[in-house]
């Protein structure tokens, strides 16, 4: 499904990364790949991706900083002259903007966390639109459901609705060049990221109660199956999309099931941040 496709993922931090889960089942669809990492996760990011089959290339990105975006450009044209594709598995907030008081959040936090999450998809963009061949390419972007509010995740929320709306301007924009811009909207998943959103477990009690399909939290794998066929050829008039990888939470109104637990059993929040 995707071979001979020469795809740039970022993202990988972890063996439990979306985006590790995503590189690996596009490896065995048969597709080329170049990594970037954040310069304080490369170490980790070259431990996860020894597992993958070959050694990547890891290239630094920071997606916060605009020349980080140029020299990736150069190196993905340096090494593989072209992109077919692209994921943008890249989220962050600070602390105060993911939990707590909505309206106490700095506008500098909220600021990080929609440059971070949702202008990044843009940028990106601009990567693959330089590089793609001439019959076109496709980006994907990891979403979590932005339709409305959240229990916990605040300004990340707003920054994912964003990134939403920038989807459908990429395809816009893109889409006259042959260039697809879809979403996968995940259920959740315990990764790094999910780690650091206070009362996460909260949203896995949701799921547990509301998804007609079991949800498993350990299993990336159905999101980086969608994100392969977003990828690939077959997904070639689908463009401007939020494709539901949750167990279809999205589509019930309410709970099917009885809680398993009680609230007062949920546990408290974990401290990291990212
Ligand atoms: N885990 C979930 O429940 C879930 C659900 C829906 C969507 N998502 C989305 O999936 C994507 C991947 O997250 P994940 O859950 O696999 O977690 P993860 O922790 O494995 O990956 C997050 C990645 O973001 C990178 N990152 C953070 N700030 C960065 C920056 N400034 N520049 C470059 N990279 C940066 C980290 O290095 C890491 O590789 C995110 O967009 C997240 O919002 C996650």
């Amino acid at each position: 499904m995707l071979d001979g496709k020469r795809l740039l993922v970022t993202g990988l931090v972890t063996t439990d990364s979306i985006a590790f889960a995503t590189a690996q089942r596009a490896q065995e669809l048969g597709a080329e790949l170049l990594l970037t990492a954040l310069d304080r996760d490369r170490e980790r990011c070259l431990e996860a991706a020894a597992q993958l089959s070959g050694m990547p290339q890891v290239v630094s990105l920071d997606v916060t900083k605009s020349e980080d975006f140029d020299r990736l450009a150069t190196v993905a044209r340096a090494e593989f002259g072209r992109l077919d594709g692209a994921l943008h598995a890249v989220a962050f907030a600070p602390r105060d903007a993911l939990a707590g008081d909505f309206l106490a959040a700095s506008a500098e936090s909220a600021e990080l966390a929609f440059r971070t999450s949702a202008f990044s998809y843009a940028s990106l963009a601009r990567v693959l639109a330089d590089l793609a061949p001439p019959q076109g390419a496709a980006l994907v972007g990891l979403d979590f459901d932005a339709a409305g509010a959240w229990p916990v995740y605040n300004w990340m929320g707003v920054s994912k609705a964003a990134l939403e709306s920038v989807n459908r301007y990429l395809a816009r924009d893109l889409g006259p060049r042959g260039i697809r811009a879809n979403l996968v909207a995940a259920g959740p998943l315990r990764t790094r990221a999910a780690g650091g959103i206070p009362d996460f477990q909260r949203l896995l009690d949701a799921w547990d109660t509301q998804a007609p399909i079991p949800w498993d939290p350990a299993d990336a794998g159905p999101v980086a199956d969608a994100t392969c066929f977003l990828l690939s050829d077959l997904a070639r008039a689908i463009t401007g999309e939020i494709l539901h990888v949750d167990g279809g939470y999205h589509a019930m109104a309410g709970a099917l099931r009885a809680p398993a637990r009680d609230a007062s059993e949920v546990g408290e929040p974990v401290a990291a941040a990212t």
